[in-house]
C-alpha cells in the first residue's frame, strides 16, 4: 500500500493501518532520523544524522509537556547556533492519553480578523488565534503584527493554554544593508521553525506529538511568509518603497522579492542566527542525493516543494526529477487537532463562546 503524504491523518481512524507496516527494530533516535531522511518535502535533509532526539515519552502531565516544549526551544535555539532537534512525547495508545500540541509551530504570530475583513498579523493563523481566544487567551491590549501565540496543549481530555516565556523565543528584526527605510517597516521573524502538529510514524508506533526543527532557508520567510499575497503580502509595500511603478518595470515584484530575501539573509547573519540561502540549500540537497545513491538508497522527493520559491531554475534541484513514493519512518500531516472528534469535544467543554 502506498503511503499518502498529502492527506491529513487521524490516529483514531488510521492508526491500525499504519502500525501494521513493521520495519526493522531501531532506536527512537534512529527512527526519528530516518523520518527526517525520508521527508519528501524537505530540502535540508543532508543534515539528517545530526538530529538531536529528546525522549519525552515518560512525560504524562500538561505542565511537564509545556516545560518540555520550552526546553526544546531553549536547547534547539542555542543562542542562534540552531541545533536540529526533535522532542518525542508518548506514543498513541488510546484517546485518554493522546498528546497533541494544537499549534502548527511552537512559535507563530497571531492573526486577527478586523471588522472590515482584513487581517492584522499572520493571516495563516487567524483560525488558531480565534481558538486560543475562545479557550481564554487574552491578546495584548494593543494587538500588533507579530504577537506571539500561546501554546495550546492537549493531554487526553485536558487542555492547557499558556504563553511562552518571552526569553526563549529568539526573533530577528529585519533590516536591509542598502536601504535605511527597510528597518522602519518594523518587520521581524522568529529564529526557530519548529513544526509541532505532525505525526511521527515509525512503522511500529505513532507519535502524534513530536515537535521538531531545523534552521530556516531564507526564502521560507522572504518569499513565502512575508511575500505571499495570502500571508504578510509585503511585495506591494516594498515595491512602493523602491519606487517601482508597475508601469515602469514588469518585473517589479521580482525585484521586491529579492530585496525582501536580502533583508532576511542579512539580518539573520547580522544576529548570528543560523539559516541557509536557497542556492546553498540546493547544493546540499544534491549532495544528499549523491550520498544516498552511493548508499544504495533512492531519494524520494516532491519536486514542487524542493524547488525554492525564488529563482527556481537558477538552483540545481530544479533540473531533475525525483521518484515520489514515501517510505516509513516518516513525518505526516495530521487532521487539525480541533477538528478531530476529541478536539471538538474539548473545544465545547473548554471554549467560552462555542
Ligand atoms: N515553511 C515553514 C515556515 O516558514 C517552516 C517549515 C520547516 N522549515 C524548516 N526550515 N525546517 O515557518
Amino acid at each position: 500500500m502506498a503511503l499518502d503524504h498529502t492527506r491529513h491523518w487521524d490516529v483514531v481512524s488510521d492508526g491500525a493501518l499504519l502500525c501494521s507496516d513493521q520495519g526493522p527494530e531501531l532506536s527512537l533516535e534512529d527512527e526519528a532520523r530516518e523520518a527526517w531522511r525520508q521527508s519528501v518535502r524537505c530540502i535540508g535533509r543532508l543534515h539528517w544524522q545530526s538530529l538531536q532526539v529528546v525522549d519525552a515519552r515518560g512525560v504524562t502531565d500538561l505542565d511537564s509537556i509545556f516545560d518540555a516544549c520550552v526546553e526544546h526551544l531553549r536547547r534547539a535555539t542555542n543562542g542562534g547556533r540552531i541545533i536540529p532537534t526533535q522532542t518525542v512525547f508518548g506514543r498513541w495508545e488510546d484517546p485518554e492519553q493522546e498528546i497533541r500540541v494544537w499549534n502548527h509551530q511552537l512559535v507563530r504570530y497571531a492573526g486577527y480578523r478586523r471588522p472590515d475583513g482584513s487581517v492584522l498579523g499572520d493571516p495563516m493563523n487567524v483560525k488558531f488565534t480565534g481558538i486560543a481566544c475562545d479557550l481564554g487567551w487574552v491578546p495584548p491590549s494593543s494587538p500588533g503584527k507579530f504577537d506571539l501565540l500561546p501554546l495550546v496543549i492537549q493531554y487526553g481530555d485536558q487542555l492547557l493554554v499558556r504563553e511562552l516565556p518571552r526569553e526563549v523565543v529568539m526573533e530577528v528584526a529585519l533590516a536591509h544593508p542598502d536601504y535605511p527605510w527597510f528597518e522602519k517597516l518594523g518587520l521581524r521573524w522568529y529564529a526557530l521553525p519548529a513544526l509541532s502538529d505532525m505525526l511521527l510514524v515509525t512503522g511500529r508506533e505513532l507519535y502524534p506529538c513530536a515537535p521538531f526543527n531545523g534552521w530556516y532557508m531564507g526564502t521560507e520567510i522572504g518569499s513565502r511568509n512575508l511575500g505571499d499575497e495570502q500571508r504578510y503580502n509585503l511585495i506591494p509595500v516594498i515595491g512602493e518603497q523602491l519606487e517601482l511603478g508597475c508601469d515602469r518595470s514588469r518585473l517589479w515584484k521580482d525585484r521586491a522579492l529579492v530585496v525582501l530575501n536580502e533583508a532576511v539573509l542579512h539580518s539573520f547573519e547580522r544576529d548570528g542566527v543560523r539559516l541557509v540561502d536557497h542556492h546553498q540549500a540546493s547544493r546540499e540537497f544534491l549532495s544528499f542525493c549523491g550520498r544516498e545513491e552511493q548508499a544504495g538508497c533512492e531519494v524520494q522527493a516532491e519536486w514542487s516543494w524542493i524547488v525554492p520559491p525564488l529563482s527556481g531554475s537558477a538552483t540545481g534541484v530544479f533540473h531533475r526529477t525525483y521518484p515520489l513514493q514515501p517510505k516509513l519512518p516518516n513525518l505526516l500531516m495530521q487532521k487539525q487537532a480541533w477538528e478531530t472528534e476529541r478536539g471538538r469535544n474539548l473545544l465545547t467543554r473548554y471554549g467560552q463562546s462555542t
